[in-house]
């Protein structure tokens, strides 16, 4: 945890770097996106449009998103879900800080600090549990899984996309070279077929796509 806590602690307090990279909005974030992670700007479109897939349109129900980083994908989205409460975790108060005032204006928004190896959570508490760039970042990866599932509703959806090993040479390599040795990532990271091995043991219905190396999935409990 603290080699991904100062990682992410370090992010927070560049996160305007880190929003024109994942938001694919400034210059370098396009050409890392390019270079690194091969998503072209139309590719980007179908990334985005692949992490957002399973939460349907006029959502109104309990959503629990974690992690949540600086929001700067989902807060714009959440303007258009009034009707839904939202909950954000992240355990980095640096990442926190950014999201909420990415979430200026927005009241049906709140946020958590917490480990999503121990959400601090009931029980069948969400209808869905929305997870964008999240499991190849958790250090313990099966309480992730487990307790993402734990406070899903039987009925509710969990979704979301993951990096995943095995689909883009380049791309490992940039992972396994940069993203974890600052600690952005953690081995060891799914491949599509471990990643739907594992959700189908889990739900009683799951679809899984990608765009490059980033696994989309909507799994129904
Ligand atoms: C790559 S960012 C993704 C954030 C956001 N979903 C996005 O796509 O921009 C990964 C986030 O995971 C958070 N994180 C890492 N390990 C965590 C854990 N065990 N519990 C909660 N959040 C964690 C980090 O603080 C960071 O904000």
């Amino acid at each position: 945890m603290d080699k991904v806590g100062e990682a992410y602690r370090r992010v927070g307090r560049w996160s305007k770097l880190y929003d024109g990279m994942i938001s694919n909005s400034s210059l370098l974030g396009r050409l890392a996106m390019k270079y690194f992670w091969r998503l072209s700007d139309e590719k980007y479109e179908e990334f985005i449009r692949q992490a957002f897939t399973g939460v349907p349109d006029g959502f109104d129900g309990r959503l629990l998103e974690v992690p949540v980083g600086t929001g700067v994908l989902t807060m714009p989205r959440y303007k258009n879900l009034s009707g839904a409460s939202i909950v954000c975790a992240d355990f980095s108060e640096a990442m926190l800080d950014s999201a909420r005032s990415n979430a200026q204006g927005l009241s049906n928004v709140e946020f958590v600090r917490c480990d999503v190896g121990r959400l601090p959570f009931k029980d069948e508490s969400f209808d869905h549990v929305l997870s964008i760039n999240g499991f190849h970042v958790f250090e313990d990866k099966e309480a992730a899984y487990d307790e993402t599932r734990r406070v899903l509703k039987v009925g509710g959806t969990m979704s979301g996309c993951m990096y995943v090993k095995g689909l883009n040479s380049r791309t490992d390599f940039f992972v396994e070279k940069f993203c974890e040795r600052h600690g952005l990532f953690t081995p060891p990271y799914e491949t599509l077929t471990t990643l739907s091995e594992r959700l189908k043991g889990m739900y009683s219905s799951v679809e899984i796509t990608h765009v490059e190396a980033f696994a989309g999935f909507v799994c129904k409990k």
